[in-house]
């Protein structure tokens, strides 16, 4: 049987690595994008320590010139690509009153418009793979039945815009993928990994990254006859744990 190939966005800590890390001990060939060689390298080391078939890409989803050449190289390598992460993002920004348009775009370079070159530049090798998954890594907050809902604790949260808007937008943006992608075998979703202890929120998270890779792993794996154009993952609610299907 043919391996299967998976690249990871931003795979050198965090969620990314975690997913590289649980993707590569189920037997898959794990890509990890990273935008800094040295850090790139460690996690390749990391992930081949723990067992995984690693290899590392460098991956800056910014730069339009990173992208392609990442592209190029999976296509000379491997002539496909069944599995992609789009899991880099940063959180930046304040209070929608106060927000500063430049640390916005900053956001939206990285959350939005990466995933969109990544997609678009990788789109042609997933569709030539039998069982292609897409899965970009969103979040709870950029869900505005959540983050709207009074008996939700996401309710309670400061308002803040560029982070919670980037992934509203990416939860539309996965839902017109699935959409235009619907009579292909592409499947395409959204992942919660919910509130995760990483560097992106200073370790405040009440989730292990390997809880939070899990939603990400899942999508990412999903059968023939699974959903596509979904949001899903761990949820905070006010008395328990949610897993599964998410509003939007
Ligand atoms: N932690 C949470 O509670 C939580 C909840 C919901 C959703 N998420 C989402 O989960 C994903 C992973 O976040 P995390 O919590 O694991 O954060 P993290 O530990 O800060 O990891 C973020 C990763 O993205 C990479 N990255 C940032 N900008 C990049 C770029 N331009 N090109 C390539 N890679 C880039 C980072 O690389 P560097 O090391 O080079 O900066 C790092 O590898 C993000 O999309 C985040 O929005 C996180």
């Amino acid at each position: 049987m043919a391996t299967t190939i998976a690249l990871i966005t931003g795979a050198n800590k965090g969620i990314g690595l975690e997913t590289a890390h649980q993707l590569g001990a189920r037997g898959v060939t794990v890509l990890a994008g990273a935008r800094d060689e040295a850090l790139g390298r460690q996690a390749e080391t990391a992930l081949r320590q723990g067992g995984a078939d690693a290899r590392f890409v460098p991956l800056d989803v910014t730069s339009e010139k990173s992208v392609r050449q990442a592209a190029d190289w999976i296509e000379k390598e491997y002539g496909r690509l069944d599995i992609l992460v789009n899991n880099a993002g940063i959180a930046r920004g304040g209070p929608p009153s106060e927000t500063d348009l430049d640390a916005m775009r900053e956001v939206y370079e990285t959350n939005v418009f990466g995933v969109i070159m990544v997609t678009n530049a990788m789109l042609p090798m997933l569709r030539r793979a039998p069982a292609p998954r897409i899965v970009n890594v969103s979040s709870e907050v950029g869900s505005i039945t959540s983050m709207t809902d009074p008996a939700s604790p996401l309710a309670q949260m400061p308002a803040g815009l560029a982070y919670p808007s980037s992934k509203s937008a990416l939860n539309m943006i996965t839902a017109m993928y699935a959409k235009e992608l619907r009579d292909t075998p592409v499947k395409v979703n959204a992942a919660n990994p919910g509130y995760t202890a990483t560097d992106l929120n200073r370790h405040s998270g009440f989730r292990s990254v390997a809880e939070g890779a899990e939603a990400s792993v899942h999508l990412a794996t999903l059968p023939a006859d699974g959903p596509s154009g979904i949001l899903w993952g761990h949820l905070w609610t006010a008395d328990a744990d949610a897993y599964g299907p998410l509003p939007w």
